[in-house]
């Protein structure tokens, strides 16, 4: 049977998953799913700073390139995730910051944009800068990149791969717009005029949704579709980066939780996927065997894996697969 990726092209969107590299090495089962699921992939973890220049000066792309090459072989595309993002930054950041000022940022900028030239069409050059319940200026999150640098540090990194690379599509990328709840609303409200402003420079292409989503959670349709049909006006294409739907508000019940996480995902797709800024959905990875929702970050009912992705364990297909192939 068809995958998503067929469904998808069949209206002109793109569909891919998030991969680490030992994944593709070590599972021939989860290479075969991609090959018949995706037109597109991401590095899950190893295009960000802190894993590919630990040590400053000396960037290490060996298991950047597994993902890369894996690509190419196959003949699909490659999401760029991402240059700027407070949670990855290498040890050494904070101090050549505090020396050398923004360059460190921009030289950064350019060197990954330069290293896959011509391979990655499309970068999330700054992820996560907002976070509006940390009550700063703009609804900026308080993180070591604004302590330094303000907002100048989400501009500066545009600017520094625009003038590197004018063909490259450049795509800002968050999370957190989907509900009807404080800290979405106030997300919302501050990503407008971030966007906004960006693109008045000619500094921006596209958002990108991340879509976390969280089975539960209140959904008020028109919120998600005014926001998106507000950043498609900008004249922005929208892509979805990273969908997951988080079950751990849910019964259980394998049975009854695959069912919930299937309906929840459908309802808020059907208003993305309605906007025809849309171009394409990601998965945050494919299979339930391999998704983050498992990472000891997350604090889960002992016992209770995530079933949060289209595939599961054991690569069947779940109702998740059937809400995302109606939607697509
Ligand atoms: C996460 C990966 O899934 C984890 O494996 C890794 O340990 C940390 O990064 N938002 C993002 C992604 O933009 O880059 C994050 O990915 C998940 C949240």
């Amino acid at each position: 049977e068809d995958g998503l990726q067929t469904r998808a092209a069949s209206r002109g969107l793109t569909f891919g998953t998030a991969v680490h590299s030992r994944q593709l090495q070590e599972d021939p089962s989860f290479r075969s799913a991609i090959l018949q699921e995706c037109a597109s992939v991401v590095h899950e973890y190893e295009l960000k700073w802190g894993h590919i220049e630990r040590e400053r000066g000396r960037y290490d792309f060996s298991k950047t390139d597994i993902v890369t090459n894996f690509a190419i072989e196959h003949g699909l595309k490659i999401r760029g995730h991402t240059a700027v993002w407070h949670e990855a930054l290498p040890a050494w950041a904070p101090e050549a910051f505090r020396r050398e000022g923004i360059s460190v940022i921009e030289r950064h900028v350019r060197s990954v944009l330069k290293r896959y030239s011509g391979r990655i069409e499309e970068w999330d050059v700054v992820n996560e800068a907002i976070q509006n319940y940390d009550n700063l200026p703009n609804g900026f999150r308080n993180s070591l990149l604004f302590q330094e640098f303000g907002a100048t540090f989400v501009v500066a990194a545009f600017r520094a791969a625009r003038e590197f690379d004018p063909n490259v599509k450049l795509v800002y990328n968050d999370f957190g717009i989907e509900y009807d709840n404080f800290r979405d609303r106030a997300r919302r409200k501050a990503l407008l005029p971030l966007l906004r402003s960006l693109r008045e420079e000619g500094l921006i292409d596209g958002f990108g949704t991340q879509s976390h989503l969280t089975a539960g959670n209140p959904f008020n349709p028109k919120l998600l579709r005014d926001f998106l049909s507000e950043v498609a006006s900008m004249g922005l294409s929208i892509v979805v980066t990273e969908f997951d739907v988080n079950d751990t508000k849910l019964d259980p019940d394998i049975g009854t939780r695959d069912k919930a996480v299937a309906e929840h995902a459908k309802r808020v797709l059907d208003v993305i996927l309605d906007e025809k800024a849309v171009t394409g959905v990601l998965t945050w990875g494919l299979t339930d065997r391999y998704t983050w929702l498992n990472e000891p970050r997350f604090a889960r009912p002992a016992g209770v894996r995530a079933r949060s992705l289209p595939l599961d364990e054991n690569y069947k297909r779940k109702p998740l697969w059937e809400a995302l192939a109606s939607c697509l």
